[in-house]
């Protein structure tokens, strides 16, 4: 069961096969990636491939954390999958793995087929974190256009780019703002845009809107969907709100408190967020306009909240945290 039972994730069928979408978003396989005897391109590579992993912090005084143990977790290209558990299970480190930000103990972690790391050389990942991170001396497009400037892109390419991506995250007055002259969540949003900047196939955000409040919260939850939808990007996000991964996932991944494992995964299935190819006339021809192919509208977010499905995947994960031991 996925949230679009009739297209698959954007960026898989429907996106994909669309002319002038940003992203053709999963890298092709390499040969050597698949089964052998596997002569089928079409079959996906995962985004991202998490085998067996456990994580060991040594700490000083010669003892150990086990933040981590035997995590196994699949994502599909253009999936949107959260993690929720209790403070301290392990949630950052999992995004970090998967980001080559931290090394496994044990086990593997493959992206989009590559080994973390050969994925992070490639540019695969965009990050953003609980703190939006921003640098106090370059403007807001600045800051955008950071990581393209250090990978050598053109200034005037640069500019552009930020300039399409303010606008997608709402902020294409504030081009030339200083970041202090910006909300938390106007921040947060810069950051996103920065994530964006380099069109990663795969997003990963830790508690990206944790620090703001909640109808702000909301509001970025229905444009981070919109986002999503339009770029057919793969996200993992970790978070503590319920009603945040269940508004926003296609599967939410349920850990326990320390060592962390999946205890549970739950499919959210909402039937008020319609993918593009359940808007009836397939794909759209290139990104589309927020709520032209039925995607997600700052306005449906409402509704889609207020829908039974909605409380009763709340509920789901609510008990499967219990179940696990968090609460
Ligand atoms: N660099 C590190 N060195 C040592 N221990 C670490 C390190 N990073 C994390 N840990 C430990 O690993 C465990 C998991 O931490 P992590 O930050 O992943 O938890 P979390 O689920 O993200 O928690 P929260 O919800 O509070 O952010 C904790 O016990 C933490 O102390
Ligand atoms: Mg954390």
């Amino acid at each position: 069961m996925t949230a679009r039972p009739a297209g698959g994730p954007p960026g898989s069928s429907a996106v994909e096969a669309s002319p002038g979408v940003p992203a053709a978003q999963a890298p092709a396989p390499r040969e050597e990636d698949r089964p052998a005897g596997d002569a089928n391109p079409a079959v996906t590579v995962p985004a991202v491939a998490v085998q067996g992993v456990d994580k060991v912090f040594p700490v000083a005084g010669g003892g150990a954390t086990v933040a981590l143990a035997g995590i196994e977790l699949t994502v599909a290209p253009g999936e949107f999958v959260s993690l929720i558990g209790p403070s301290g299970c392990g949630k950052s480190t999992l995004l970090r793995l998967v980001g080559d930000l931290v090394e496994p103990t044990r086990g593997e972690v493959r992206v989009f087929g590559e080994p973390a790391r050969a994925a992070r050389a490639a540019q695969r990942y965009g990050i953003a974190f609980q703190q939006a991170g921003l640098l106090e001396w370059r403007t807001v497009a600045g800051n955008v256009e950071l990581p393209l400037q250090v990978h050598g892109v053109s200034r005037k390419e640069r500019r552009a780019r930020a300039r399409e991506l303010l606008d997608l995250v709402g902020l294409g007055d504030f081009a030339g703002h200083w970041p202090a002259q910006l909300s938390g969540g106007m921040q947060q949003r810069v950051a996103i845009a920065r994530a964006l900047a380099e069109r990663p196939p795969l997003l990963l955000l830790d508690e990206p809107f944790g620090a703001l409040d909640e109808m702000t919260r909301e509001r970025m939850q229905s444009e981070l969907a919109r986002i999503r939808w339009e770029t057919g990007t793969t996200v993992i996000l970790v978070t503590h709100s319920i009603p945040e991964a269940v508004f926003l996932s296609d599967r939410v991944a349920v850990m326990s408190p320390r060592p962390g494992r999946i205890t549970d995964i739950i499919d959210v299935d909402l039937p008020g967020r319609l993918g593009p190819a359940q808007a009836g006339e397939g794909a759209p021809a290139g990104p589309a306009a927020p709520g032209e192919t039925g995607g997600p509208t700052a306005d449906d977010g409402d509704d889609v909240r207020e829908q039974a499905a909605f409380f009763a995947a709340v509920t789901a994960v609510r008990e499967a945290l219990r179940a696990g031991g968090a609460a």
